[in-house]
């Protein structure tokens, strides 16, 4: 990478959402905890981030602002501003609870590069608690909203600017003019970070790294496994080999449809079948995190056996994509508490292999980009996200065959009424899940005792937060009417209306 811009996380929620928009930019950029900092001469900027904390409180997280080489930008946001502000010698103190949610705020310097071509007055999103009430000297205001006078400020004579409005928001009208101005105009980088140029890069890197090794790799039939096995295959070809498992656990068809994509998209994949393994060893199982870690073990010792009868495998292949990479290593706060789940599958410890992850530096948008750059099949590109543990998870309390048979048929009327009706691609997630109670009622003169099942679809921009998708009355009731027809034992369906939080995604 020739030019990076670093953004130095002081745990706030929003710090990936930063990394996300400076990465529309076509900017590449990392994302570091804030005392790990390292400049190499590829940076051409500095980001601070936001924070739980206040600048007043004790063991306040701290930069190293001697390290950063002479003549870097430095943009601070939010507690990143409050703090350059605060090291400075101006004040910082609680506001009066007036800077939550949209405020209007006002350019006051329209001849400083971080509001070229802002307009002079927009909506701009505000989250803090602290606020600056004095400048130090030598720093002035660019920017204000009605409550708050230093909305944005710059140091005279030095390139560094502070915002305590979130740029990185969507409801921060402005946000993406101000973050361009910094990452391109300010810190001048060109933009070079495109699909085409980071397959390009990578494929040559990782012909360099594998040499003549074969890899192993295991989809999962989702985008990020597919797209790492794109990827690899564009480097190695037929040396990378694929392990496709059916639990038993995948949607109706799903593993047919699946695996003749993927052979359809000439890579070397062996399907393995599983599906007796997996529900056998489900039986009498109630508990989900038992349930996902009997269908985690199996998936890894499935794998392991497959893998094994394949020669010379030097490299365990893995979708591993850049959150997962900023989790592990997160700032303790607000953006290591929401935590998103952990891919099943794991890693087999026991192969002894090096692992080689060509997906860790992209968000899971970019991944998609690159996925449609490399050809990936459009039903694969487009699948909602699935869970590891599969149905084990959306049957709920014990699993059996007989449960997925059910939820399978009912899931598929679901979801294929929204690819009919023109809906999946306008929600993050869908599915059925199968409950564990029975109720009454009637069909024809009969009365019935039979199952029910609840439809859950969700519109959500990472999978951290969700809402419940507004589908309308005549689809939902077209579903209902569908499922209890088609679908032999169950009698009931209801639609969940809750969001996440308080609720989660996914019932168990
Ligand atoms: P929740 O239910 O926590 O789910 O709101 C957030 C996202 O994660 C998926 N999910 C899982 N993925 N293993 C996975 O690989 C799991 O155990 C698991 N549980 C939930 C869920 O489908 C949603 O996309």
């Amino acid at each position: 990478m020739t030019e990076k811009i670093l953004i130095l996380d002081f745990g706030s929620q929003y710090t990936m959402l930063i990394g996300r928009r400076v990465r529309e930019l076509n900017v590449y950029c990392e994302i570091v905890p804030y005392d790990k900092a390292h400049y190499d001469a590829s940076v051409r900027g500095v980001i601070f981030s936001g924070s739980p904390s206040s600048v007043r409180s004790e063991g306040a997280p701290q930069a190293d602002l001697e390290a950063i080489p002479a003549g870097i930008p430095v943009l601070g946001i939010c507690y990143g501003a409050q703090w350059l502000a605060w090291k400075a010698g101006g004040s910082v103190e609680q506001s009066d609870g007036r800077e939550y949610g949209r405020a209007s705020l006002s350019v006051e310097d329209a001849s400083d590069p971080l509001m070229k071509g802002v307009k002079a007055s927009s909506l701009a999103w505000m989250s803090h608690g602290d606020t600056i009430t004095r400048l130090p000297e030598g720093f002035h205001s660019i920017a204000s909203t009605p409550s708050v006078s230093n909305a944005a400020f710059r140091v005279d004579g030095k390139p560094v600017w502070g915002i305590q409005f979130h740029a990185e928001v969507h409801h921060t009208e402005e946000g993406r003019r101000v973050l361009e101005n910094f990452v391109r105009g300010i810190c001048g980088c060109k933009g070079e970070w495109t699909p085409a140029n980071f397959i390009e890069a990578t494929v040559k890197s990782l012909r360099e790294t594998l040499g003549n090794d074969n890899v192993v790799l295991g989809l999962s039939g989702g985008v990020d496994s597919s797209v790492a096995a794109l990827l690899l295959h564009e480097a190695i070809g037929p040396r990378l080999h694929c392990i496709f498992v059916d639990s038993g656990l995948l949607r109706k068809d799903e593993f047919d449809s699946v695996l003749a994509s993927y052979m359809g998209m000439g890579l070397n994949v062996r399907g393995v079948l599983a599906a007796d393994r997996f529900l056998g060893d489900l039986a009498g199982v109630t508990e989900p995190e038992a349930k996902r870690k009997i269908v985690g073990r199996d998936f890894v010792e499935v794998f392991n056996a497959e893998a094994e009868k394949i020669e010379n495998v030097r490299w365990l292949a893995q979708g591993t994509i850049y959150p997962d990479v900023i989790e592990s290593s997160a700032v303790p706060g607000a953006s290591a508490t929401i935590k998103s789940h952990h891919n099943v599958g794991g890693l087999p410890k026991d192969m002894k292999l090096k692992v080689v992850e060509p997906l860790r530096l992209l968000f899971k948008d970019e991944v998609r980009r690159v996925g449609k750059a490399l050809g990936l099949a459009p039903e694969i590109l487009g699948r909602h996200p699935f869970p590891g543990p599969g149905l084990s998870i959306r049957v709920l309390g014990e699993v059996t065959p007989e449960k997925v048979a059910i939820l399978q048929e009912a899931d598929a009327v679901f979801i294929d009424a929204l690819h009919r009706e023109g809906l999946y691609d306008k929600v993050w997630q869908a599915g059925a899940i199968l409950l564990p109670i029975k109720s009454v009622g009637v069909m024809g003169d009969e009365r019935t005792y039979e199952n029910c099942v609840a439809l859950r679809a969700v519109t959500s921009v990472d999978g951290m937060t969700a809402d419940w998708a507004r589908l309308p009355y005549d689809f939902l009731a077209s579903v209902s009417d569908a499922i209890i027809r088609k679908v032999k034992g169950v009698n009931r369906v209801v639609y969940d209306i809750c969001s996440k939080p308080p609720a989660t995604i996914e019932w168990e």
